[in-house]
């Protein structure tokens, strides 16, 4: 029935999620102002762990909240400070693994909006308080 095809199936499933996310953490660990903020991560733990999320967010099974509970995102994100700049820098990390995948049409254009969402929503600091930036 239409009504059950979720985000996640539109996209292709998991494994498209999986091979997304793994471009994605190459591009961010690439990325000026993004790499400081995991540089102490174990980034493939943090690549399972967004999997797991994206999953689940996109209708799949709840992975992330089986193993870590509530997401809560925007307080795990408290203790790194996420600028306005930073922000966009994830976006753009993000549209460059959906190029690197192929993935295009409707369904990447609503992701990638819900994304944007979430990622102004993140916004913890602005430009001049973050201290990797000084
Ligand atoms: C807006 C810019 C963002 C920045 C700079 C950022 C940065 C980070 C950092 C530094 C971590 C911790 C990595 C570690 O555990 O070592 C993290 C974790 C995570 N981020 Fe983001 N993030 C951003 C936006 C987002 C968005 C939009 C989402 C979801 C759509 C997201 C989902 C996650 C998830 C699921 C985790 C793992 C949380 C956990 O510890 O269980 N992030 N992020």
């Amino acid at each position: 029935m239409e009504d059950d095809v979720t985000l996640l199936d539109r996209l292709g499933g998991e494994e498209t999620v999986a091979r997304l996310v793994d471009k994605f953490y190459d591009r961010v660990v690439r990325d000026e102002s993004l790499a400081p903020l995991f540089a102490a991560s174990d980034i493939r733990e943090v690549k399972r762990k967004q999997t797991l999320f994206l999953t689940q967010f996109l209708g799949g099974p709840p992975r992330y909240s089986e193993e870590f509970g509530h997401p809560m995102l925007r307080y795990r994100h408290l203790p790194f400070p996420i600028t306005p700049a930073r922000a966009e820098a994830w976006l753009a990390c993000m549209a460059g693994a959906m190029d690197d995948i192929g993935l295009q049409g409707p369904a990447r254009e609503f992701v990638y909006g819900r994304l944007t969402q979430v990622a102004h929503h993140m916004v913890n600091t602005q430009e001049d308080d973050s201290p990797l930036d000084r």
